[in-house]
């Protein structure tokens, strides 16, 4: 396996983001102990960021776990702004649900239960797409959503990196499949595609052509 940022960065970065949000907080301890992946406070940031500046009117979250994501995108959206969380696990979204009307964000939601491919398809004029769910999911996953997209919109894909493996002869089903999802989106006419090196990676890309 690839360091893909040295510890000591890490750290540095982490101790540059100290933060005091009680539900943020929580989330963080909650994810820790169950040993459940989220995005972590350095993309969460880099997320809040993105939002701010991207000001879009309709988020869609492919994987949404139980909601530290998507509570980064909420807190970063306009009044006009709304995000949809999707995951299949009813206990996931259940907890989202909580943690957004603890946090005065309902009205900013939809929370849906459910194939994050099949639901993401109810959705036109997508503004910003981010994707974090099954790794083997992201190619079908953006092919389905790429016609759903509206012209510039920002599309956000975690663990491109997948732990150094992409960078590795390492052959198994998700390496192979973040793989082709990465060539995929950086040989496609519909986007201008970069990958920010921060924690497991993070593929950013721009939607070019009209939906
Ligand atoms: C890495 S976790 C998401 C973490 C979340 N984005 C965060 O940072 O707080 C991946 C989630 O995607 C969900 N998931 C995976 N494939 C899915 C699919 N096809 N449709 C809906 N949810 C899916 C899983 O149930 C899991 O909760």
């Amino acid at each position: 396996m690839i360091e893909i940022t040295d510890p000591r960065i890490d750290a540095y970065l982490m101790n540059l983001t100290q933060q005091d949000d009680s539900l943020l907080l929580e989330m963080e301890k909650k994810a820790k102990a169950a040993d459940f992946p989220i995005v972590e406070r350095l993309v969460g940031r880099l997320l809040y960021l993105l939002t701010r500046l991207k000001q879009p009117q309709l988020v869609v979250e492919m994987g949404s776990g139980f909601g530290y994501s998507s509570y980064w995108f909420a807190r970063a959206l306009s009044l006009r702004g709304k995000i949809v969380l999707i995951d299949r696990e009813a206990q996931h979204i259940a907890h989202a649900r909580k943690v957004f009307s603890d946090a005065d964000l309902f009205d900013r939601a939809e929370f849906r239960v459910g194939d994050a491919l099949q639901i993401a398809r109810e959705y036109q004029g997508i503004d910003l797409l981010f994707m974090d769910l099954d790794k083997h999911q992201y190619l079908d996953a953006i092919t389905a959503v790429t016609p759903l997209l509206a012209k510039n919109a920002l599309v956000i894909a975690d663990n491109t990196l997948w732990h150094g493996n992409v960078a590795e002869v390492v052959q198994d089903r998700d390496t192979e499949a973040i793989d082709r999802f990465n060539r995929h989106m950086f040989t496609s006419k519909d986007f201008f595609t970069s990958i920010v090196p921060l924690r497991d990676g993070v593929l950013l890309a721009y939607k070019l052509t009209e939906t």
